[in-house]
């Protein structure tokens, strides 16, 4: 391989892959798979191909719109749902292997009692202006306030034990920016996303629900 020239090279890689498609052309239908998903409390029986992610699963086939697809490559995180109780990129993620999974959605968030306190805190912080992000926000954001709790670190707290601060500092801005780093927000409504996270840790009340 180390002494292949470059026009070698091509040259294999180019047969290598008309050889596989030529084999694709013949190859039969892809198989669907079944899988059983709690969606915000209600079991789906869904017989779907191994290749559907869940975020195409809850858009096409559940017709439940509230997550969004932003980049559909993992980037944005518009389509964060919780898995249970875990934020997860739903455009990265199989449907077939949530099998079994408890799955909660935007839509799952509110209760009986109304709004979750995250969404009441956004509306009452302005935390969005297009909304194309909110609800990956929302739904990172309730993971990420009850990974807090439990006093799970994240870089920024590293850099804090570091200097000498050996116990879990409050949820400072810092904090909630790298711990939110993986939701985009084109508005740039990040310092009223940062507002409503931090009222709902000074309020205690994110783990109400979901
Ligand atoms: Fe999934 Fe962007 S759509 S991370
Ligand atoms: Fe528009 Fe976040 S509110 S992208």
């Amino acid at each position: 391989m180390e002494d292949w020239t470059r026009r070698e090279f091509v040259g294999v890689t180019a047969a290598t892959l008309a050889a596989g498609l030529a084999e694709g052309a013949d190859s039969p239908a892809p198989t669907t798979m079944r899988c059983t998903l709690t969606i915000n409390g209600q079991t789906h029986d869904v017989e779907c191909e191994p290749r559907v992610t869940l975020l195409d699963l809850l858009r096409d086939r559940l017709h439940m719109m509230g997550t969004k697809k932003g980049c559909d490559h993992g980037q944005c995180g518009a389509c964060t749902v919780l898995v249970d109780g875990v934020r997860v990129n739903s455009c990265l993620s199989l449907a077939v292997a949530q099998d079994g999974s408890s799955v909660t959605t935007i839509e799952g968030l509110a209760g009986a009692g109304g709004l979750h306190p995250l969404q009441a805190a956004f509306i009452e912080r302005d935390g969005f202006q297009c909304g194309f992000c909110t609800s990956g926000q929302i739904c990172s954001g309730v993971a990420m306030l009850k990974e807090w709790q439990r006093g799970m670190p994240s870089a920024v707290t590293a850099a804090a034990l570091a200097n000498g601060r050996p116990e879990l500092p409050q949820l400072s801005d810092a904090e909630i920016r790298e711990r939110m780093a993986g939701n985009i927000c084109r508005c740039g409504a990040y310092p009223n996303i940062i507002a409503a996270l931090r009222d709902v840790s000074e309020q205690g009340t994110e783990g109400q629900r979901s």
